[in-house]
């Protein structure tokens, strides 16, 4: 069994990005950047942002929260969409979900002009995303398939099991690994709360990609010998550590890990390499490629 490293990953491509910035500031140009919009205190969130804040200065970006009470009002929110949208110092901005139930987030989502919309989650993104045009591609996605091409596995013409069907992982990773692209030219199954015979089919899987929401949920008995387990779960669970829990993912890694050729750890995996995925569609928006 090996581990797919997304920390030693990320550092190498974060190495990367840091130095096409520094070429373009030699050359007297000005940094990508990048703004995020949080709404409310939620705490998943605020680490998101810190983490994403902490990369952006590590590869040389310029970085800004904008940051807002729980009580603003759905209009004002889309004032900022369309703020950001029309300021020409940001090249890619963030809205962070979830938002308070009283603001609908695909109103908001749809009002991020699409060139902007680094997350890839605005509908033109998406569709693009569905016929294989370019498109930002959203940032967990994004980072699985960074993972899988740079640990170097084969995915072409092997079954791809993906468990979860949200718009931000499942749906867009069961894509993705079906496009005729390496990695890719996988032949996908995606699986859901409805889905009969689960173990059945998840034990037919050579790469299972666990984005269910629930820890521990991959279990022994569902993975066949071989396969490459990518761990999407990032769950924290109380216990009487310092920090008062410890993060865990959707496989019980202990049990799954010694059956599988390649597993992704939580944390370390596949979470690290979320970030990383925006710094790049950052890089591409900066750089006009996707709307030249
Ligand atoms: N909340 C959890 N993951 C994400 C993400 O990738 N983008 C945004 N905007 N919000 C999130």
């Amino acid at each position: 069994m090996e581990l797919i490293d997304g920390k030693k990953i990320g550092e190498e491509i974060k190495k990367e990005i840091a130095a096409k910035v520094a070429s373009i500031i030699d050359a007297g140009g000005e940094p990508p950047h990048l703004v995020a919009v949080l709404v409310g205190e939620d705490a998943a969130s605020q680490t998101y942002i810190a983490s994403k804040e902490r990369a952006c200065k590590a590869v040389g970006f310029t970085s800004s929260v904008y940051r807002y009470d729980s009580d603003m009002t759905e209009k004002q929110l889309l004032d900022v969409v369309d703020f950001l949208n029309n300021d020409p110092e940001v090249n890619g901005f963030i809205v962070q979900l979830p938002l308070p139930a009283h603001i609908d987030a695909s109103r908001i989502l749809e009002r991020i002009h699409p060139e902007k919309d680094v997350d890839g989650f605005h509908p033109l993104n998406i569709g693009r995303l569905v016929l294989g045009l370019p498109s930002y591609l959203p940032a967990t996605p994004a980072g699985i398939m960074l993972l899988l091409e740079r640990a170097g596995i084969a995915t072409e013409g092997r079954h791809c099991v993906v468990l979860g069907r949200s718009n931000i992982v499942g749906t867009p990773i069961s894509l993705l690994m079906s496009r005729k692209a390496n990695p890719g030219n996988s032949t996908v199954t995606l699986c859901h709360s409805k889905t009969e015979n689960l173990a059945e089919i998840t034990r037919q899987a050579d790469i299972l990609i666990a984005a269910i929401g629930h820890p521990g949920f991959v279990k022994e008995d569902m993975v066949k010998a071989g396969a490459v387990v990518i761990d999407v779960g990032i769950h924290r669970i109380p216990d009487d550590s310092e920090k008062g829990y410890y993060i865990t993912g959707d496989v019980d890694f202990e049990k799954v890990a010694p059956k599988c050729s390649y597993i992704t750890p939580v944390p370390g995996g596949v979470g690290l390499m979320t970030i990383i995925s925006l710094l790049l569609n950052t890089f591409k928006a900066y750089n006009h490629e996707i709307y030249p």
